[in-house]
């Protein structure tokens, strides 16, 4: 069994630089864009890392749409996942990464153990469905206006989940 693959969806670099920095701190994860995603990735590795930017009116970005159902069908019971979205918190302060509670509700529907959760401390925001208990379900990122932060987010999450991993 291989160990991670990230699969992300990203319009303009984002979530796909996300993905990028979080595979080099994790020293070799499959990363895969989620256009060439099949179901034969969600079995063939251990642990899953999905990730998307929110669009529209906190919407996952477009390229999942077509995979997400295959997500939601999938046995992930034996499965590691944990969850990333970028966003624009102040912009889209009430729909803030609402890709990542889509993401999460998928995996989680389909059986799998979830990790990776963050604080909202440090965010500024009114709502956001990837929220629970007060604490975000994975790794929120802003590069529109906390870009500088992103590689220090990244760091201090990639040695949370790494263990469990
Ligand atoms: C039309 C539009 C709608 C957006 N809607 C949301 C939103 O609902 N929630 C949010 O957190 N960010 C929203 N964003 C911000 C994007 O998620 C953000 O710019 C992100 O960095 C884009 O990532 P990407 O380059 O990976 O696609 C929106 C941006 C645009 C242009």
């Amino acid at each position: 069994m291989k160990k991670t693959i990230i699969i992300y969806g990203s319009t303009t670099g984002n979530a796909a630089s996300a993905a990028q920095t979080i595979a080099e701190k994790l020293n070799g994860a499959e990363i895969k864009e989620v256009s060439s995603a099949t179901k034969d990735d969600l079995t063939a590795y251990d642990n899953i890392i999905l990730g998307s930017s929110t669009w529209g009116d906190g919407e996952l970005q477009d390229d999942w749409f077509g995979f997400l159902p295959s997500v939601k069908s999938a046995d992930l019971s034996k499965k590691t996942v944990a969850v990333f979205a970028v966003g624009d918190q102040f912009s889209y302060s009430d729909t803030y990464v609402n890709a990542m509670g889509s993401l999460y509700e998928a995996a989680k529907s389909a059986g799998a153990k979830i990790i990776g959760s963050t604080s909202t401390e440090g965010y500024s925001f009114n709502s956001s469905t990837a929220v629970i208990d007060g604490k975000f379900v994975g790794l929120a990122l802003d590069y529109d206006n906390q870009a500088e932060m992103s590689e220090d987010r990244i760091s201090a999450w990639v040695a949370q989940i790494s263990p469990e991993l």
